[in-house]
Order: structure tokens, then C-alpha cells, then sequence
């Protein structure tokens, strides 16, 4: 960070515990939240928290305290923590004290703002709701979310979170002229630097900006490096008249960090050992989070829910801030259906007639219904199977499992592990696919015919590649030519996949050996069913934990949805109708 040095007011260390400072100044206390530094060439940051007595702070420090003693001297510079601002950020890498971590140039063009700033007035807030486009298709379509609102995708340890996150970083800077500014709060440090490599492949970096306090550093650093990140963002809105993406993984170690800092200043802890305060220190930064009359912050959050735990104070907490949630379903992530997000769970303040349109609205409403439906029906579907069902509540099943198949997407992210080509799909598409569906003109394809595709009129090219499973469109054949636009999209991987695909189909019905555990049903199932769930069986496509997917009667597994939702009382509102 810069410099300023005020030689004037120099203190004492006279504790050292942990990061737990405490100096001694003779002089002038430096007030709270004022930077002050110790050790060879200032290598040691401590910011003030508190002022103990008329000679006395007690401060966090940022940096380690390897080599603090009591009694060395410990300047005060005069100033809160900043960061710098300006156009020379941009395409750099930052930590929390704004030193350019990515072996680049010196900093040019820049200027330094304290950290501490107060969120936009009420007078200056955007009245205008406006919904900010993704590509992505479930999110368009479900949980659409808003131009200078906030996001915030939440699930457990290992559901896709960070992967989100990286395509709409993608996606954002493919569409749109604005700036993203990644904050890394409390993650690991391979995400960073793999994803400035990634961003540097992509070409997309002269349009961000990087902030990092991973989980590596001391929690005055992660509980600090958040504020750096928005200063930033808030320059760009304010100062530039820019519309910033600000996505930040994962604000719940920022909750965490502030519990440490809390523990260390001997707080007394509140509810299940958080801090007392996370309530205000949530606050402060995600308020600042804003759209104004000269810009947008549009803010997308990863929420980290400890234990898949959706009543824990912090994710309680961050749910009340923000926009839209959209929740990842451990569940879904199982079954291969990327992005994991769970419909019912996840809601959008956007998603009402007026915003979104009637048609959307409606459309909406009806997806989640259906799906609402499909899952009441599982249970029955895994005591009594399949053919017990009424032939409405066949149709409903055919209809949610072929949308859940068509809102998945390939990503640009996962791309070299899938081999599957990025899909972004306008909302109109996205649209028109699901009502197609609902309206029941994909009931003959093959629901893997709708799995991991852009628009609807991809699935077309498929039904040709799972020839005896589609009846009703019999011209189909050998599956590596058939679909000569898919070949050079999916290229080899696809190709593979097709033919793996054709070699299911060779054992129909008894190709048991391939998922065994799945059987047990499928016998109950007689072929004469296979008018209901025709295709079921071309596990097609996948290279996921496909064998659940692609059976029918997949449904076995015995207690489908966890229902994590106690607090989500979003997801209940639209489906309980
Ligand atoms: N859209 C997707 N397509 C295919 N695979 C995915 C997708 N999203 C996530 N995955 C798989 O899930 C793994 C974990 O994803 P990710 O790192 O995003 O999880 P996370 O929620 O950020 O986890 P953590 O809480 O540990 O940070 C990925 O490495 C990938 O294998
Ligand atoms: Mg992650």
C-alpha cells in the first residue's frame, strides 16, 4: 500500500499476542482503524481496533507477526488502509493492501482511497429494476437476476460454486462493456492463480481485476480485503460511470474472518460462536453493494453453507441481503446435472409479471410447478414405481425430467474436462425451449437428447444419434455423421460419447451389467412401458453418474430431496400453489 508515513507519532509495541497488537503511544492515540506499521521497512501492518486507555491501542495485524518484539517502534501512518483506484488497476492482481501480486509493472495512473467508505445515500439509489442477462439458461429462466443486485450462490463444500462463478465472469465480459473485479476472500490460492491464468488465455483481463486474501493469509487480511475489492468497484461506478461486476468467493470466509478478528479481540461470541457483530460487518459491505444513477454494482456472491446447513447464521444472514439466491443442490451436482442449482429452492425477487414479463412469469411458474410435482412424485415412484402412476402424472414426470435435462449447460470452464463446447443461450431460446416442453413436442425424444445442450433445436440433431429408441423419428442412423453440426461443435469427446452411447443401446433392456444397482426396478418395468419413458435407456451423452439419470425408474433412491429449506421461505412461495 502507499506509503505516507508520519514520523511524528511513532508508538511502542508492548504485547504481542498472535496477531493481537497492543502499543503504546505517548503523543496522539491514532484513531480506530488507522494503519500502523513495524518491523523492516514496515513489513508489519497492524490496523487499530481499539483504543484501551489515553496511551494504549490494541490492534490486528494484516500481515504475520513473525519478528514483532515488545519494544520495537511502530510508526503511524496517519491513515485508514487503501486502495489504489484508477484505470492502472486494471488487468492487475492485487492483495489486500493493493501491492500488485501478478510480477508486473510498477503501478501507474493511480490514486489511493481509504478502504472505509459509506454505502450510496437512499436519494442516490437506481429505482430502475433492469435484469442482467447470464447466458445461462436455468438461472434466465428461474432465478433471474438483477442489473445492480445482488446474487449470491450458496451450497455446500464442492457443488460448482467457484465454476459458476468463473462462467459468469466469462459471460458478463463477453456481453457487456463493464468491468469485473474478482475478490477472493479466504479461498484457495490455485483458484486464483488458475483463474488469472485462465482470464489472461481468454483475453479478458484488460477488462479485470483481481483481489486476493486467501486462506493463507492472517483473518485481518480476509476480513479487510473485501472492503479493498469494493473501493475499486466503487471508483469504476463513480468515478468512471462504468457497470462493474463484482464477484466475490466466498463472502462467508469475510463472516468468518470477522469471527476470528471478533474471538481475538476478546469478544464474547453469539450464536454457534459467531461474532456478535456479523449482523453490522455484513451489512457494511454488502450495502455499499449498489446501483446508483451513474452505475451498477452487480454483485454475484459464493456462500459457502457449513454442513449444507441452510439455517446457519451466516448464510441466514446473507440471504437477507440479496437479490436472488440461488441455491446448489448437493443432489443434482450427484446426478450430473450441472449447474447444480435446485429450482425450488432458489428464488429471484425479479421474477414477478412486472419485471420479467407475463409470458416468463408464467412460464416460470409452470416449470416449477411441474417440478414441484415430479418431486412429490418420487416417493411414489420409489415404493410403487413408474407404471402406478396416473397418465397425467406420467406426463408431468416425462415433461420435469426432460427440463431438468434441458436447463443443464456445458460451460466454458469445464470444457477441458466435459470436451463439451460452451453453450450460452439467449432468454428468448432458453424460453422457448421450456415452453416446447411443457407443451409436450420433445415427449418422443430421448431425454438425453436434452442433456448438456444450447437451444432446443439441438436436441433435434441428437434423436438421430439413439436410433431405436426413437420410434417416432425413425430416420435415424450410424451417430457419428448423423449430426454433422454437433460433430464440429462436441468434436471428439462427443463423438466418443455418441458411440459409447450406440454400444448401450446394443444390450437394450438387459444391459444390466452396466448399472447393476439400478436393475432391481427396471425388470418391474415391462417393455410395454417404454411408451411412456421411451428413451430412457441410451445413457447417451453423459460421463457423469449417468446410471441414475437416464433410467426412468431411476427414482430409487429412497429419500430424494434433503430439503435443506427451513429458512428459504422463497422456495416455498412459487411451487406451494
Ligand atoms: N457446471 C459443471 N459442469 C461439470 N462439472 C462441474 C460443474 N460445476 C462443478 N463441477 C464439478 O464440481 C467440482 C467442484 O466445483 P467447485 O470447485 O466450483 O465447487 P465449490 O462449490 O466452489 O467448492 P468449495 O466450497 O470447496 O470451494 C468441479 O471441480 C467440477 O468437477
Ligand atoms: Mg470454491
Amino acid at each position: 500500500m502507499k506509503d505516507k508515513p508520519n514520523p511524528t507519532n511513532l508508538g511502542v509495541v508492548v504485547s504481542v499476542r498472535g496477531s493481537v497488537v497492543d502499543i503504546r503511544f505517548d503523543d496522539h492515540l491514532p484513531p480506530i482503524y488507522s494503519v500502523l506499521r513495524a518491523g523492516g521497512k514496515g513489513r508489519i501492518v497492524i490496523e487499530v481496533q481499539a483504543q484501551r486507555d489515553e496511551h494504549h491501542v490494541r490492534g490486528i495485524a494484516l500481515t504475520p507477526t513473525q519478528g514483532l518484539a515488545r519494544g520495537m517502534a511502530v510508526e503511524d501512518t496517519g491513515g485508514p488502509l487503501e486502495a489504489p483506484v484508477g484505470k492502472g488497476v486494471l488487468s492487475r492482481m492485487f492483495d489486500v493492501f493493493g501491492n500488485a501480486i501478478d510480477r508486473g509493472a510498477a503501478l501507474s495512473e493511480v490514486q489511493w482511497r481509504s478502504v472505509h467508505r459509506a454505502p450510496p445515500p437512499l436519494a442516490r439509489r437506481s429505482t430502475k429494476s433492469e435484469i442482467f442477462e447470464t447466458g445461462i439458461k436455468v438461472i434466465d429462466v428461474l432465478v433471474p437476476l438483477e442489473r445492480g443486485g445482488k446474487a449470491g450462490l450458496f451450497g455446500g463444500a464442492g457443488v460448482g460454486k467457484t465454476v459458476l462463478l468463473t462462467e459468469m465472469i466469462h459471460n458478463m465480459i463477453g456481453h457487456h462493456q463493464g468491468v469485473s473485479i474478482f475478490c477472493g476472500i479466504g479461498e484457495r490460492c490455485r483458484e486464483g492463480e488458475e483463474l488469472y491464468r485462465d482470464m489472461k488465455e481468454a483475453g479478458v483481463l484488460p477488462n479485470m481485476v483481481m483481489v486476493f486474501g486467501q486462506m493463507n493469509e492472517p483473518p485481518g487480511s480476509r476480513f479487510r480485503v473485501g472492503h479493498a475489492a469494493l473501493t475499486m468497484a466503487e471508483y469504476f461506478r463513480d468515478d468512471e460511470h462504468r457497470d462493474v461486476l463484482l464477484l466475490i468467493d466466498n463472502i462467508f470466509r469475510f463472516i468468518q474472518a470477522g469471527m476470528e478478528v471478533s474471538g481475538l479481540m476478546g469478544q464474547m461470541p453469539s450464536r454457534l460462536g459467531y461474532q456478535p457483530t456479523m449482523g453490522t460487518e455484513l451489512s457494511g459491505l454488502e450495502e455499499r453493494i449498489a446501483n446508483t444513477d451513474t452505475g451498477a454494482i452487480t454483485s454475484i456472491q459464493a456462500v459457502y453453507v457449513p454442513a449444507d446447513d441452510f439455517t446457519d447464521p451466516a448464510a441466514v444472514h446473507t440471504f437477507s441481503h440479496l437479490s436472488a439466491s440461488i441455491v446448489l443442490s448437493r443432489k443434482r451436482a450427484s446426478e450430473g446435472l450441472f449447474p447444480a442449482i435446485d429450482p425450488l429452492q432458489s428464488s429471484s425477487k425479479m421474477a414477478t409479471p412486472g419485471i420479467v414479463g407475463e409470458r416468463h412469469y408464467f412460464l416460470a411458474q409452470e416449470i416449477r410447478r411441474t417440478l414441484a410435482q415430479y418431486a412429490e412424485l418420487k416417493d411414489i415412484i420409489a415404493m410403487l414405481g413408474l407404471e402406478q402412476l396416473s397418465p397425467e402424472d406420467r406426463n408431468v414426470v416425462v415433461r420435469a425430467r426432460r427440463l431438468e435435462r434441458f436447463l443443464t449447460q456445458p460451460f466454458f470452464t469445464t470444457e477441458q474436462f466435459t470436451g463439451l463446447k460452451v453453450k450460452l443461450v439467449s432468454l428468448k431460446d432458453a424460453l422457448d425451449g421450456c415452453e416446447r416442453i411443457l407443451r409436450d413436442e420433445y415427449k418422443d425424444y430421448p431425454e438425453s437428447a436434452l442433456y448438456m445442450i444450447g437451444t432446443i433445436g439441438e436436441a433435434k440433431g441428437r434423436t438421430k444419434s439413439v436410433p431405436p429408441a426413437a420410434p417416432a423419428k425413425p430416420e435415424a442412423k450410424p451417430a457419428a455423421q448423423a449430426d454433422p453440426k454437433h460433430a464440429d461443435e462436441a468434436k471428439p469427446a462427443a463423438n466418443r460419447e455418441v458411440q459409447t452411447d450406440t454400444q448401450a443401446e446394443q444390450k437394450p433392456e438387459s444391459g444390466s451389467e452396466a448399472k447393476p444397482k439400478a436393475k432391481p426396478k427396471t425388470p418391474a418395468a415391462p417393455p410395454a412401458k417404454a411408451t411412456s419413458e421411451p428413451h430412457a435407456e441410451p445413457a447417451a451423452k453423459q460421463r457423469v453418474p449417468l446410471s441414475r439419470i437416464i433410467l426412468p425408474t431411476s427414482e430409487q433412491q429412497p429419500k430424494p430431496e434433503p430439503k435443506p429449506q427451513p429458512k428459504v421461505e422463497h422456495a416455498a412461495g412459487p411451487h406451494a400453489s
